[in-house]
């Protein structure tokens, strides 16, 4: 089965510059050809893109979606002035280990959909509201539904009792394992030292799952020294780095992983995102979408922070939420639209990736194709 896309006004690739008056072929789920207009090769079906833009789907290389309740109180009262601790991540759990499986469920399947009618096409889905052995677990088996790229983040605050880590190295790794594909921790003010973010992380690695780490968030801290040297695929929030965080990044292959819906609904500085780009460091976009510091599904929003508040161009920060997502998750086949690259793919309802970040808060996306298949 082929589909001809044709009459695109820009098309992004990020292969070389966009192209305008272009078209693209899809064969099988792939890319099949990329071109002008009127020289496609002939196809079984034709979409007219009717001279609006096409862009790689967004990769959200970074999502928290297994969880039951809300905390809009809690997002309340900080905008009345109480500052964001991670304090709160508690309720979550509590309310995550009284749900069934099927209200986490249908919550995780709620916000994939949501995500993917704002133009994701790929999601990490993270554990860590469970936080005991078997609710780990099942919140990792119910991720594992809906995504390839799930996380073990059994360190994502102390709930208390005796040797936690010995827990998150030993028995809950364990459980975790059949269903994780990466392991992370919270490696901040409040959360896990750096000493205990090496343990954990190395307990994961040396058990087969790659690393990734929440690295200095709230505080200055030795996370993202840690995400280099153990070459962890990300470094995630990046928000307060010294002179030395970013020359470590940016002479490794971790990617940085800015996360600006949690300093907007956390009413904190933004990462600055030029600094890093200047410096040479790869850059991602991702959402953190969670019940606490970041409720949002929506990549374009944050594209939308990205370019008004990170110092990113437009083009930069699409770049970052396509390609920069795929770095993240060390994935070749999606988030750029190459000949043999996965058909992940967005018809625009504007002429240019430019409105992205110019009409914040509009629905921009109108076809969703996963794997070629219009969603
Ligand atoms: O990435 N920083 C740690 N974890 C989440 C917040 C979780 C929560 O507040 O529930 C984050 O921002
Ligand atoms: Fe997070």
């Amino acid at each position: 089965m082929s589909l001809l896309i044709d009459r695109i006004g820009e098309l992004v690739t990020n292969d070389g510059p966009a192209r305008t008056r272009a078209a693209l072929v899809v064969e099988d789920g792939r890319v099949a050809w990329v071109g002008s207009q009127g020289e496609a090769p002939a196809a079984d079906e034709r979409l007219d893109a009717d001279g609006k833009a096409v862009v790689p789907g967004f990769v959200d290389s970074h999502a928290h979606l297994v969880f039951a309740g809300d905390r809009a109180a809690e997002f309340a009262a900080r905008m009345g002035g109480r500052p964001y601790t991670g304090g709160g991540i508690m309720t979550t759990v509590t309310a995550t280990r009284a749900a069934g499986d099927d209200v986490l469920r249908s919550n995780t399947r709620r916000l994939v959909g949501e995500a993917r009618r704002q133009g994701t096409t790929t999601i990490e889905i993270k554990s860590g509201y469970g936080l005991t052995t078997e609710d780990e677990a099942r919140s990792l088996r119910i991720a594992r539904e809906f995504s390839d790229e799930t996380t073990f983040l059994g360190a994502h605050v102390n709930p208390g009792g005796d040797d936690y880590v010995g827990l998150v190295t030993g028995p809950m790794l364990d459980a975790a394992l059949p269903y994780a594909k990466w392991i992370d921790v919270f490696c901040d003010r409040g959360a896990f030292t750096g000493e205990q973010a090496r343990t954990i992380l190395a307990a994961g690695v040396a058990k087969g799952l790659r690393p990734r780490i929440h690295a200095n968030q709230l505080a200055p801290g030795p996370g993202v020294q840690i995400a280099v040297e153990l070459k962890a695929a990300s470094a995630d929030h990046c928000t307060h780095l010294s002179n030395e965080d970013v020359d470590a990044l940016a002479s490794s292959e971790t990617v940085a992983t800015l996360l600006p819906g949690a300093e907007f609904s956390t009413r904190s500085p933004f990462p600055d995102a030029r600094r890093l780009l200047d410096a040479g460091v790869t850059v991602a976009l991702a959402t953190d979408c969670n019940p606490g510091s970041s409720y949002t599904s929506s990549m374009p929003f944050c594209i939308a922070l990205a370019v008004r508040e990170m110092g990113l161009t437009p083009a930069e920060a699409l770049w970052a939420a396509t390609a920069g997502g795929a770095a993240a998750l060390r994935r070749g086949d999606i988030g750029h639209l190459r000949v043999g690259d996965r058909a992940d793919l967005l018809v625009l309802d504007a002429p240019s990736h430019l409105h992205l970040a110019y009409r914040p808060g509009v629905p921009l996306v109108e076809h969703v194709l996963q794997h070629g298949v219009k969603q």
